[in-house]
């Protein structure tokens, strides 16, 4: 969340279309607000930044027309002050004298500003970003050289953050690593910095991943990173990381996330081809079936995968495996963790500050920490003993959707091969049915959309391997809809929730193989009180006369069912959300990635 990213060039140049498309690219990790500013060659400062996303923003201000030598972008997603004109960055310190920016979260920030305002600095908004230019700003007014005050400044900060810094008085960006993703890129005439690793790879591929307790001082032709502690240099050859070019493009889709939900298919034949053949697994299978207890946890959709996978592994392999929410599993079944036990932390970024922190706690119980994640690379993929990637190509759209498919089938794979009896799946025609629920589920999704377009709520419900299904639909819904739809049991729906129903009130229910008889009960509490009952299910004579609407399912295995049944879901979600006009890959209030707690 909140995206920064810098540049410093050769020559004083127009920079603004180069930072108003880094903005572009960063814009899913915040567009609370927007902000762009150069410094001139003759020390003059630039500053633009309003309410509002990147090109709003331009067009109001004119972004692209900005020149520099040294420029920045900063994309906010508010955490601390309001979204507005002040708050959005970058900052600019009393005098004007230096401009930067920050990602993360300053959590000591009002103890600061006060103390900034006690040293007569002059404090312009609430936001806690513009703490990290005072911050500075108070070494620098005390003599100190701005290398050693960046280095400095980080003492006063409390928090994970990243920031970047720049003076009028040199030709040179600082950035700083304190718990927040960042990275460096090396091109030709210019050298670059960011939150986000890959919105500098379609400037350059010469990267220089940035580590905790990192800063790194950027001139035009080359980048040096010291120890924050000590200004100690720190020697790291660049890497070159590839480019996937069509993960940048809609390919001929309205949204990313209707590209990312017709990936499907072919991530998911990725993944299968990578299961089979990575050495990887071996090691993996082998934690997961020797541990004591096993935990999965992850935070919203990646949450929803672990009730996918702990219900997989629960059935098909006979292991206990439990899904935890982060946070919760860091305060609960954390303190419980002993060294035969193992974590599987699961994400999609691999940078959710609440999945790094619950980790952080839980290291030193010696339990063993293994990853599931997409961003190769990421604080996640460092901090994990093992981890298997998930193969899904970069997700652009905030709503993750097949990364989700991913997350489940990974775990449904693994339970699979672990499995005590019964004949194993066939999963080598899994991207088949994919492809085949897309494309007959549309009517069901219409009817889906119809029912819930004129009204403000509804209820999602699974039952056993469903759950994480039922869950995950809801989450779709609410986030680009903006309809409240509640996901749970749907046993639980009679202990309360089921006051909602009236006439016409429409539940969606979603169904594996073999659970009908107990899901028919649950449908006929909603339709006896004239409620709307919809189910997701492969065909089945006891539900069709049960419900109002049917959206059949491919006949497949029960697991495999239930994780089809996530698709229509998907497609529903995303049409209503443009019915209603609102642009799914950016829902209000939301980003992609979520770096504080
Ligand atoms: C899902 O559509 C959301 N974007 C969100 O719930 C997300 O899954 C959650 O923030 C966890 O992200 P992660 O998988 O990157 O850790």
């Amino acid at each position: 969340m909140c995206g920064i990213f810098g540049v410093v060039a050769r020559d004083e140049r127009l920079l603004g279309e180069l930072l108003v498309e880094a903005g572009r690219r960063l814009a899913y990790r915040g567009y609370d607000s927007v902000g762009c500013a150069t410094v001139a060659d003759d020390g003059t400062v630039d500053l633009r930044k309003d309410v509002g996303r990147v090109d709003d923003v331009n067009e109001r201000l004119r972004l692209a027309e900005l020149r520099g030598r040294r420029g920045m972008v900063q994309l906010r997603w508010a955490t601390f002050g309001a979204p507005s004109h002040e708050n959005a960055q970058p900052h600019l310190d009393s005098d004007g004298d230096l401009v930067g920016a920050h990602n993360g979260n300053i959590v000591n920030n009002v103890q600061l500003r006060e103390a900034f305002l006690a040293e007569g600095m002059t404090v312009r908004g609430t936001n806690d970003g513009e703490s990290c230019v005072h911050a500075v700003e108070r070494y620098v007014d005390r003599g100190h050289p701005m290398e050693e005050a960046v280095r400095l400044a980080t003492r006063d900060l409390e928090g994970d953050y990243a920031f970047v810094i720049g003076s009028i008085d040199d030709d040179t960006l600082y950035a700083v690593k304190q718990g927040s993703g960042l990275a460096a890129g090396l091109g030709d005439d210019a050298t670059y910095i960011s939150s986000d690793l890959p919105s500098l790879l379609p400037l350059t591929q010469r990267v220089v991943r940035l580590e905790d307790g990192e800063m790194v001082i950027l001139r035009w032709d080359r980048v040096e990173i010291r120890r924050i502690e000590d200004g100690v240099p720190v020697e790291r050859a660049p890497e070159t990381v590839e480019w996937d070019v069509e993960a940048a493009q809609k390919g001929g889709h309205a949204h990313f996330m209707l590209k990312e939900i017709h990936e499907q298919p072919r991530r998911a034949r990725d993944l299968l081809h990578y299961l089979e053949a990575s050495t990887e697994v071996a090691g993996f299978l082998e934690e997961i079936r020797t541990a004591r207890r096993l935990y999965l946890v992850g935070c919203g959709t990646s949450y929803h995968a672990c009730l996918l996978g702990a219900a997989s592994l629960n059935r098909l392999a006979g292991i206990p495996a439990v899904a935890a929410l982060a946070p919760q599993f860091r305060e609960t079944l954390a303190h419980t963790l002993s060294p035969r036990d193992v974590v599987v932390w699961v994400s999609q970024s691999g940078e959710t500050k609440d999945v790094l922190s619950a980790l952080k706690g839980a290291r030193g119980t010696g339990a063993r920490m293994l990853g599931v994640l997409n961003v190769i690379g990421s604080s996640l993929m460092h901090a994990c003993d093992r981890y298997l990637p998930l193969v899904c190509g970069y997700e652009t759209s905030v709503p993750a959707t097949k990364t989700f498919l991913n997350q489940a089938l990974l775990f449904m794979w693994l339970a699979d091969r672990l499995r005590h009896g019964g004949t194993p799946i066939r999963w080598e025609g899994f991207p088949e049915l994919i492809e085949e629920t897309l494309r007959t589920t549309s009517a069901g999704v219409d009817t889906i959309a119809d029912l819930l377009a004129p009204l403000a709520e509804s209820y999602t419900l699974g039952y056993g391997l469903t759950l994480g299904i039922a869950l995950e639909g809801a989450l779709k819904l609410k986030e680009v809809t903006y309809i409240h739809c509640e996901g749970m049991l749907s046993s639980e729906f009679k202990h309360g929730p089921l006051s909602a129903v009236h006439e016409g009130y429409p539940v969606l229910f979603v169904c594996a193989p073999g659970d009908a008889p107990m899901v028919v009960s649950h449908v006929s509490e909603v339709t006896c009180r004239g409620g709307v009952a919809v189910a997701v299910a492969a065909p089945d004579a006891l539900l069709a006369a049960n419900v109002h609407h049917l959206i059949q399912l491919p006949q497949a295995e029960p697991e495999v069912t239930a994780l089809l049944a996530v698709l229509p879901l998907q497609l529903a979600s995303y049409q209503l959300s443009v019915r209603l006009g609102i642009d799914p890959d950016f829902p209000r209030n939301l980003s992609k990635t979520l770096t504080v707690d």
